[in-house]
């Protein structure tokens, strides 16, 4: 079974940048969160800081763009470098054409839903993506309650993805700690996105090891191949 941590930079010190990153080197991805201050109200970096951090950065960069306009963007990530690039189901109108440039480019591509926002229109697309980010507080904040009522939504994804052999990442964010991870881990989550649970720790390695053995303890035995 396949487990990936991505700490969420969100919750660290951005003077700091450097040191925060090479203090989660045990981590599997860096999840790096571009906010545009439309799309959710809240404002981070553009392409620019991305770029850096991913010169700097001892393991790959899982991006998500919480931002209007992919269309527009999300190819400057993906030619950047970045492993993954996710954006929102809800941000454009056309989100295979999206995966397909990014995929084109390099990198993998993700498809995020919002804690309203049904999966039932994409099941049938699930190919055209290599990770759906289920959100499971509002996109926007670090620090926030995880919810649980966004767990059906996740068990009917990994439902799916087993049912058709689909290798596909199926991955929250938002709230995750030793706690909830065990009930997203219960749900079908294999990749988990933690900000403050990691950044918030005096030792980010140790939670990063015990998010990541919390999440294998709880994981599906079906999935086990995965
Ligand atoms: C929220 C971001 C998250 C955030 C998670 O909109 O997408 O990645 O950093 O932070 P925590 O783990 O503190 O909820
Ligand atoms: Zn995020």
């Amino acid at each position: 079974m396949s487990i990936r941590i991505n700490p969420s930079i969100l919750a660290a010190d951005f003077v700091n940048m450097e040191s925060a990153l090479h203090s989660i080197s045990s981590a599997d991805l860096v999840h790096v969160d571009v906010m545009d201050n439309h799309f959710v109200p809240n404002l981070t970096f553009g392409p620019g800081m991305v770029g850096r951090i991913q010169d700097v950065s001892p393991i790959p960069l899982d991006v998500h763009l919480m931002i209007e306009n992919p269309e527009r963007w999300a190819p400057g990530y993906a030619e950047l470098g970045a492993f993954s690039v996710t954006f929102h189901a809800e941000s454009t109108s056309d989100p295979v054409a999206v995966a397909r440039r990014l995929r084109e480019i390099g990198s993998r591509a993700g498809l995020a839903l919002k804690p309203g926002t049904d999966v039932e229109p994409y099941l049938e697309l699930l190919d055209e993506f290599d990770q759906i980010l289920v959100m499971t507080v509002e996109p926007g904040f670090g620090g926030q309650k995880f919810m649980h009522e966004t767990m059906p939504k996740l068990r009917l994804l990994a439902e799916t993805a087993t049912r058709t052999g689909s290798e596909l990442w199926l991955q929250v964010d938002g709230g995750i700690t030793e706690d909830t991870i065990a009930v997203a881990a219960e749900a079908g989550a294999n990749t988990f996105v933690a900000g403050s649970s990691v950044f918030a720790s005096d030792n980010p390695a140790l939670q990063i090891d015990t998010l990541r053995q919390t999440a294998s303890r709880h994981a599906h035995d079906h999935r086990a191949n995965r």
